[in-house]
């Protein structure tokens, strides 16, 4: 495949292990550039975008995430989370959280597209991302709404997705198998 957006939709993989090294300011602006041109229902742009680099803080949004979904959590994840070292966003320097306007009903897609876009765009400045829905968990516990002032989401505003950011540990996994009757033609 020798064109570059081709290969950048079929190349990008979720990364599950990250340095510690953070990514550049100019790459971290233009991932977010990315995000804001996404499309969105009449143009409504229903997004906004939380950018965390602080250590501290993801490794409290870590220990009480878990706490959070510690309830609601399905199993195979609840294992997970016993793991010392567990991090729903995998150790990634930085997490980005998309949050969406309650006020508008194409929210979710047009966030979800923002999501996908930013990772689009990591994957083609040869970063790895992984999208994380299993952290906003954290939202959902007693500690929720305090979370959601400690990070300023605006209020009106919901956290929908998130995505974790970083230089790849290691080799790029494969990707895993594609179903393929998924596709029906009429011709
Ligand atoms: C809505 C959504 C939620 C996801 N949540 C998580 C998550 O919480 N943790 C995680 O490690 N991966 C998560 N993923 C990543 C998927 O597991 C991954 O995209 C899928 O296995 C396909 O692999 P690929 O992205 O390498 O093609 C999520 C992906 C999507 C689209």
């Amino acid at each position: 495949m020798s064109n570059a957006t081709l290969q950048t939709l079929k190349n990008r993989r979720a990364i599950r292990s990250f340095d510690n090294k953070q990514i550049k300011s100019e790459d971290l602006n233009t991932i977010l550039e990315a995000a804001r041109y996404s499309p969105s229902a009449r143009n409504g742009q229903p997004w906004h975008f939380t950018v965390i680099q602080n250590e501290d803080l993801l490794k409290a949004m870590n220990k009480d995430g878990k706490e959070g979904a510690i309830k609601t959590a399905p199993d195979f994840m609840r294992e997970k989370m016993q793991a010392d070292n567990f991090s729903f966003w995998h150790g990634a320097p930085t997490v980005i959280i998309t949050s969406g306007s309650d006020e508008n009903r194409f929210a979710a897609a047009d966030c979800a597209i923002a999501n996908y876009s930013m990772m689009l765009a990591a994957e083609a400045l040869g970063l790895g991302s992984c999208w994380i829905n299993s952290g906003l968990m954290l939202f959902e516990g007693s500690k929720g709404s305090v979370y959601k002032e400690r990070l300023s989401i605006p209020s009106g505003y919901t956290p929908l997705y998130s995505v974790a950011l970083g230089y790849i540990n290691g080799d790029k996994p494969a990707a895993p198998e594609r179903k393929t009757d998924v596709i029906t033609y009429f011709k």
